[in-house]
């Protein structure tokens, strides 16, 4: 009794997070990963903070592409902690930042709801104004920057030297995060640490059995915040007859980690056009998967056979339906990837597809007489 009535006095202060402000990789090769990520994915090189600017300890790059802000940062030793990061993940996400209207007010209800604090609320100021900043931790050796705006007048971060972009940069399209897909070893920890901590909330519509294959099981659920513009998909491997896919990225991971940023678009036929004509490598689908197509999704307003020669997927749900593409890996490691989404109208994440990939290698399979 005295259990519950404690649990009512200390309800979770409430904690507003906005939006993804930006996110930051780490990179053994800052240098070469911005001008891949760049001239492949369209993001536009516009800031950079180094040895000329008077960082003596790592190099950072600030790329943007509409709404969509990605630091790519490495170290200058292998004593520093950019180093470390990498030795043990190889290039991958390390900070999700968060954009907050009040630093102090939000790191202290972060830190009463049982957040686990890695800095305090600092400053960091500039000729464009006082930046907020301060940092909790979060899965695997991820961390969550939260930033807030009110007092700077720069579009990037007082660190960073504006510089001109000279790469050139394909006309992707890309409007803004759409989501993140973040694996771990057991998902309940890190939802009720998302839930208890920044008041996230569970999406309904993503507890169907339909995400598992043979081959490949997996477990998800949808976290979002209050404004819907900050989702994770939070996934777990699960047994299958064959080490799956989430398995295999904790373990080149060496642990939790973000698996793959989705980008959002409102034109995937052209971003996809664009970024194949650019060389990002996409995957794989088979022929078959659009002959079972029509049957699956109904009526679409984009040609099947243009989806069909760009490899794009489609999905549909209660809501309407989007359309998808993944990359492959974009470092050696099978690790961290992108996905390209449009939505007209579905809020899902393409469940539907794991299993249609699934039947149409079957079915092809099946064509030749070796099933
Ligand atoms: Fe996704």
């Amino acid at each position: 009794m005295q259990n519950k009535l404690e649990t009512v006095v200390n309800k979770a202060s409430e904690v507003d997070v906005k939006d993804i402000d930006y996110i930051e990789m780490y990179v053994g090769n800052a240098k070469q990963s911005a001008y891949y990520f760049s001239k492949l994915y369209g993001f536009k090189v516009k800031g950079y903070s180094g040895l000329e600017t008077g960082n003596r300890d790592f190099v950072s790059y600030f790329l943007e592409q509409g709404d969509t802000r990605l630091i790519i940062s490495a170290a200058y030793s292998s004593e520093h902690p950019i180093a470390k990061f990498v030795m043990k993940h190889g290039d991958g996400v390390r900070d999700i930042a968060l954009l907050v209207d009040d630093v102090e007010s939000t790191y202290n209800n972060v830190m009463q709801n049982g957040g686990i604090g890695i800095r305090e609320p600092y400053e960091q100021k500039d000729e464009q104004g006082c930046l907020k900043k301060a940092v909790i931790r979060t899965f695997g050796d991820t961390i969550h920057t939260l930033l807030e705006r009110t007092n700077y007048r720069g579009s990037m971060l007082p660190e960073y030297e504006s510089i001109s972009d000279k790469y050139d940069a394909p006309d992707a399209r890309i409007i803004r995060y759409d989501h993140l897909a973040v694996c771990v070893e057991q998902n309940r920890e890190w939802i009720e640490y998302y839930e208890n901590v920044f008041g996230f909330k569970m999406a309904q519509q993503f507890d169907k059995d339909d995400v598992s294959s043979k081959t490949s099981s997996l477990m998800t659920k949808v976290l979002q915040n209050g404004s819907d513009k900050i989702k994770l998909t939070i996934i777990e491997p699960a047994a299958g007859e064959k080490k799956s896919q989430i398995s295999e990225f904790l373990e080149y991971n060496k642990g939790p980690g973000v698996q793959h940023i989705a980008l959002l678009t409102e034109d995937i036929l052209r971003t996809v056009e664009n970024l194949q004509k650019s060389g990002t490598e996409f995957l794989y689908t088979p022929d078959m998967y659009y002959d079972m197509l029509p049957a699956r999704v109904g009526k679409i307003d984009e040609p099947i056979d243009k989806l069909h020669k760009l490899k794009v997927l489609v999905d549909r749900d209660e809501d309407g339906y989007l359309l998808q593409i993944f990359t492959r890996p974009v470092q050696d490691k099978p690790t961290l990837f992108f996905e390209v989404i449009q939505r007209k109208g579905s809020r899902g994440f393409g469940n539907g597809n794991i299993k249609a990939l699934f039947e149409s290698v079957e079915r092809e399979q099946a064509l030749r007489g070796n099933l």
